[in-house]
């Protein structure tokens, strides 16, 4: 299946392009409406069905094609920002359905139009077709319990759907609570289904089911066994003419909760408002940065795709995939969550700080922090993962960047091992100097349990990463402006300190002679270097991070992204390591159980595979960072897509590279570090247009051949129109900044805070 997200704050849904997928209130380990089989054959079941039976012919089909899957017709599936549209033609009927989440209520909205494209009267019946889930993720495995705990009635046109979730783990913590699912639509229902057994029938499934196939609804709704919520409506349809039936499926309290909150989308006027204003939001949105290129693809995929997802990410922090089933309980990932900050923060400043708040909400008072959590239940994962820590001040002053809110770092947020408060800045310094504490015997950051990289995890904790030690110096080095911008000399001369030092040391040991190691063991193995034996004599991440953090030298920093290109360049990205592991050596953590060429072991593993388009676009390199976005970008997929597999408008996890049998076969889509990346690569690293804490920079890396290009970016509130020129025909350097016909001085539009809500006129000459 390819899949799309649809959401509000606090209410959520997978759908695949025929309807399936999963809807979930918050946090899927607990309140999950909707069920999706995960290890279901046929794929993508069960799904947000409409069946549409035709009384005279008797023939009957579905609306998203599967689950009946009509030969013949027509089948279009839209996938919008935060909506999806699936349209069929089939025996002259069309139907037409829009799914979405509005903004207020906790529902999904299937907006259905049937048309009658013959000549004769039609008479036709539509049902409807959601399967209700046993809250709990866990629970839903539950089978000795749960079909005897579910509570059904059919009333006043709703099926409810109601039964207890087992808040608690085990016999000595049990905690029960009830809630209540709905599936209701706007006009009198002719019929209902309220069991999916009696539903579908003896030795059936989704695509042939005996009410649909009779033509004759249950009416049968009460509990005790597989709850669905089903309604029949019947439709006469003269010639040409349009009939619209609007469902509503969602999650309540209560069954007076559940009346109040499927009321107001009764009102097809309500549904169109609210369906208009949705697709503004993300237009108004998306226009924050809308740039206009000679290259009509990157267009396209930066004003949108590269946008949504890293949206989607932000929004609805990943914990549901087609490959990632929501049951864990700790549903947000410290390093994860923390870089699904950056793309996209300019859109969504105020989604932004809350999910900053959360994120600080699971460190330690003594700076670590949990590598995983929940913000709601407060459950914590484990700690002993020294990147995690690292990241936070990246978002977090990026976050002060963008939106100028300078107040946020002495707002106060509670240490999550003892309750003890303290504010935002000193969360950041704690984390700051437990990294510092945690250096190994070469004076590089110890790995602890892993890195970013997940696999290379040989449980020996003190041995050393370049990568985390790479991060550190990022995080340091933003750490300084920082302070620079808040004008405290002390604490800033300490840390100027520490990343002079990390930074020695790093190019004194780390450094292979053409590239950067990646890590230390503490019996003397090094990994990634031209000396190493076994796997990886060259690791991408340290290549790219050398550069992002700034310690690399100029003439390392070419040298190391060389090589990098040399040794890992595959046509979709640059594979995560050159030599992939062959058998599983505890000795340096599980990358070994994957296959050669697949996931961390060799793939191109998409997330780092970005770093090397801002890496390039930092040293200035247009026509190097557009090449390597080009072999990422979701339109060349379009081309190749039964190779590919996965959805060719979102980055996946991995495209595995050989040896593998499939190279270039994506897996595990959407939920990936890539798309923060993505969107910083293109938008801040090739366009070039970053915030600072008193302008907005403009120092693009673009491909040489690009005569210049055209910006809008809102920025605090300003909208800057911004045109560049570049006559000489390079690929980086700015001559002149003219603001609203002013020449100024270097490449930062100063912030001037009296024209909010006003237009300033922005031209950028590049030039030598
Ligand atoms: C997965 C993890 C992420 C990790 C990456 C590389 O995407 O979610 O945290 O950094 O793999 O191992």
């Amino acid at each position: 299946p390819w899949v799309n997200f649809l959401m509000n704050d606090e209410f959520f849904s997978m759908i695949s392009n025929t309807g399936g997928g999963l809807a979930y209130y918050k946090d899927p380990s607990v309140y999950r409406l909707l069920r999706y089989r995960y290890y279901n054959v046929p794929y993508d079941r069960p799904g947000r069905y409409i069946y549409i039976k035709d009384h005279k012919s008797g023939k009957y089909w579905s609306g998203t094609w599967a689950p009946v899957m009509t030969k013949g017709g027509e089948y279009k599936c839209r996938v919008g920002m935060a909506y999806q549209i699936i349209c069929c033609i089939y025996n002259s009927i069309k139907t037409e359905i829009t799914y979405f989440i509005p903004s207020d209520r906790r529902l999904e909205i299937w907006d259905l139009k049937v048309t009658n494209l013959s000549k004769k009267p039609r008479s036709i019946s539509t049902f409807s077709y959601a399967e209700f889930a046993f809250w709990g993720a866990i629970r839903d495995d539950d089978l000795d319990n749960c079909p005897n705990i579910s509570r059904q009635k059919f009333k006043n046109g709703a099926i409810l759907h109601f039964s207890y979730n087992d808040l608690g783990t085990r016999m000595d913590d049990m905690e029960f609570e009830m809630y209540y699912g709905f599936h209701t639509s706007n006009t009198k229902p002719a019929g209902f289904n309220g069991d999916r057994d009696k539903f579908i029938g003896n030795y059936r499934d989704e695509r042939n089911p005996l009410v649909v196939e009779k033509g004759k609804s249950t009416n049968y709704c009460k509990g005790s066994g597989y709850p669905i919520g089903c309604l029949e409506h019947k439709l006469n349809l003269k010639p040409g003419e349009t009939k619209r039936v609007v469902y509503q499926t969602g999650f309540a309290w209560d069954e007076k909760e559940s009346n109040k909150i499927s009321k107001k989308y009764k009102s097809t006027q309500a549904v169109d408002r609210a369906f208009a204003e949705l697709k503004k939001d993300w237009r108004n949105r998306f226009d924050m940065f809308n740039v206009k290129t000679p290259d009509r693809n990157f267009n396209a995929e930066v004003n949108s795709f590269v946008q949504y997802q890293a949206a989607v990410n932000l929004i609805t922090f990943r914990p549901v995939a087609t490959w990632r089933t929501g049951g864990s309980g700790t549903v947000m990932g410290f390093r994860n969550s923390t870089q699904d900050q950056l793309g996209m923060m300019h859109a969504f400043p105020d989604k932004s700080r809350e999910m900053i708040i959360r994120i600080l909400g699971a460190m330690h008072n003594n700076g670590a922090a949990s590598h995983s959590f929940n913000p709601f239940s407060k459950q914590l994962g484990h700690i002993g993962v020294y990147d995690d820590h690292n990241w936070i001040a990246l978002a977090v002053t990026d976050y002060l960047k963008h939106t100028g809110d300078m107040a946020f770092l002495d707002k106060k947020v509670a240490y999550c091992n003892n309750g003890n408060k303290g504010t935002v800045l000193e969360h950041l310094l704690k984390a700051q100097d437990y990294a510092w504490r945690m250096r190994g015997a070469h004076g590089l950051m110890q790995t602890g349990l892993a890195d970013w990289n997940d696999s290379l995890n040989p449980g020996d904790k003190r041995s050393e990463s370049v990568f985390t030690t790479l991060l550190y110096a990022a995080s340091t080095r933003v750490l300084i402006e920082l302070l620079q911008f808040l004008n405290k000399k002390t604490l800033k001369a300490k840390l100027e300190k520490r990343y002079r030092e990390i930074r020695k040391i790093t190019n004194k040991i780390a450094w292979d002679g053409r590239w950067y190691k990646r890590l230390f063991k503490t019996d003397g193995e090094i990994l990634g270097s031209k000396s190493t034996k076994r796997e990886g004599t060259i690791f991408l991440e340290p290549q790219p991070w050398s550069i992002i953090s700034g310690v690399a030298t100029d003439e390392k920093a070419k040298l190391a992204l060389e090589w990098a290109e040399k040794k890992l360049a595959t046509p979709h990205g640059h594979k995560v390591m050159d030599r992939p592991s062959t058998v599983y050596d505890k000795s340096i953590g599980s990358v070994g159980i994957y296959l050669p060429g697949i996931k961390e072991n060799g793939a191109v593993f998409s997330h780092a595979s970005s770093w090397m388009i801002y890496a390039e676009a930092l040293l200035g390199r247009g026509d190097r960072a557009m090449k390597y976005y080009r072999r990422m970008a979701f339109t060349t997929k379009n081309r190749i897509s039964d190779l590919y597999e996965v959805e060719p408008y979102a980055s996946c996890q991995f495209v595995a590279a050989k040896p593998f049998h499939i190279p270039g076969r994506g897996r595990n889509s959407w939920n990936t570090g890539t798309s923060p990346w993505l969107a910083l690569a293109t938008m801040q690293g090739i366009i070039g247009c970053r915030p600072d804490y008193d302008g907005l920079i403009m120092n693009p890396s673009i491909p040489e051949k690009w005569a210049g290009f055209d910006l809008t970016r809102v920025f605090r509130g300003i909208k800057y129109d911004i045109k560049v020129i570049n006559r000489q025909r390079i690929s980086h350097g700015v001559k002149e900044i003219a603001v609203n016909g002013k020449i100024i001085k270097g490449c930062k539009i100063p912030f001037d805070a009296s024209d909010i809500g006003k237009t300033v006129r922005v031209q950028v000459v590049m030039g030598n």
